[in-house]
């Protein structure tokens, strides 16, 4: 099974990663090699991690060695499943799903990581829309369990099939719904983080207040606060208006908070400042 990844960032990373973890030949793509050589540097750091705690048994460098690094689309020519995980620019991902589509071999599938685009878009751009779907994994790729699988409109089931058993061979947990705006995550996920940014427009509480309250009052693992820092508050603002236009409901309407922070170039954890500073 030869397995591509476009981008080499935080996710296109972490997925290229697991699978070569879990013993695929991987390709991953990224237009520079400034990118490409960050993205083996942080890939390095996570598997000596998971090596040194005995997670993997396999040595870093053996599960390193299964990743070819590459700037060409065309070294995905002969891939049986690719991954798209670039930043989430509707059409610079449709610019590259039609490319795509005519690179990789007939059979080959094709499946994207965006988290709010829509999926059967995306399909149609590829030319091959029984043979593409959303495979939506969660951050850090490494150590979340779950992969969100989105079936588009004309995803067929021998596609569904293949991509949850892949799922599966990389130790995830596939589960299934339809394409819709946010499609399950970032439906309900989006929204009470966009609830905790208007509590601290109003005054309600402090952001420590606010991720206190819920990390000890309802178990999450990190605040709603810490959480939009994490996955960066540009990024939540994308999401929040594909609820917003897609749904035509003001209760998804983005924060007056949430955009102001993102003109101001505060983007959380990647800028160095967010709810909190880094
Ligand atoms: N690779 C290997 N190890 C890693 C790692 C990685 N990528 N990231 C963190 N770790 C390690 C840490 O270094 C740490 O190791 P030590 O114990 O040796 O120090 C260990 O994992 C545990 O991490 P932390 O001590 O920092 O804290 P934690 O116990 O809180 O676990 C967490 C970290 C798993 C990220 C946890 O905080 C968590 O589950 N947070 C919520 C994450 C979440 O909600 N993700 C989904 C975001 S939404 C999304 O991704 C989709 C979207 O479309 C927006």
């Amino acid at each position: 099974m030869k397995f591509g990844v476009i981008g080499a960032g935080q996710m296109g990373g972490g997925i290229a990663q697991v699978a070569a973890q879990s013993g695929f030949d991987v390709v991953v793509q990224d237009v520079h090699e400034s990118s490409l050589e960050k993205g083996k540097n942080t890939i390095l750091k996570s598997l000596t991690k998971l090596f040194e705690k005995g997670k993997i048994s396999d040595a870093p460098e053996t599960v390193l060695a299964r990743i070819q690094f590459t700037t060409l689309l065309e070294d995905f020519a002969d891939c049986d499943l690719v991954v798209e995980a670039i930043i989430e620019n509707e059409s610079l991902k449709l610019d590259l799903f039609q490319k795509l589509g005519q690179i990789v071999k007939p059979e080959g599938l094709l499946a994207s990581n965006t988290s709010s685009i829509p999926i059967t878009r995306l399909a149609t751009a590829s030319g091959r829309p029984e043979q593409f779907i959303g495979m939506h994994f969660m951050n850090p790729v490494p150590l979340m369990a779950l992969v969100e699988v989105i079936r588009g409109y004309s995803t067929s089931n021998a596609t569904t099939e293949f991509v949850v058993d892949v799922a599966k061979q990389m130790g995830k947990t596939p589960i299934e719904c339809n394409d819709f705006p946010g499609f399950v995550s970032n439906r309900i996920l989006m929204p009470m983080i966009n609830e905790a940014i208007q509590c601290v427009m109003e005054g309600v509480a402090t952001p420590e207040a606010i991720d206190g309250i819920m990390k000890l009052g309802m178990n999450h693992p990190m605040g709603p606060l810490t959480l939009a820092d994490f996955i960066g508050l540009d990024t939540c603002l994308a999401i929040m208006e594909v609820l917003h236009q897609g749904l035509g409901d003001d209760k998804y309407r983005p924060s007056p908070l949430l955009r102001k922070m993102v003109q101001a170039g505060l983007y959380g954890r990647k800028s160095g400042r967010g709810f909190y500073t880094y």
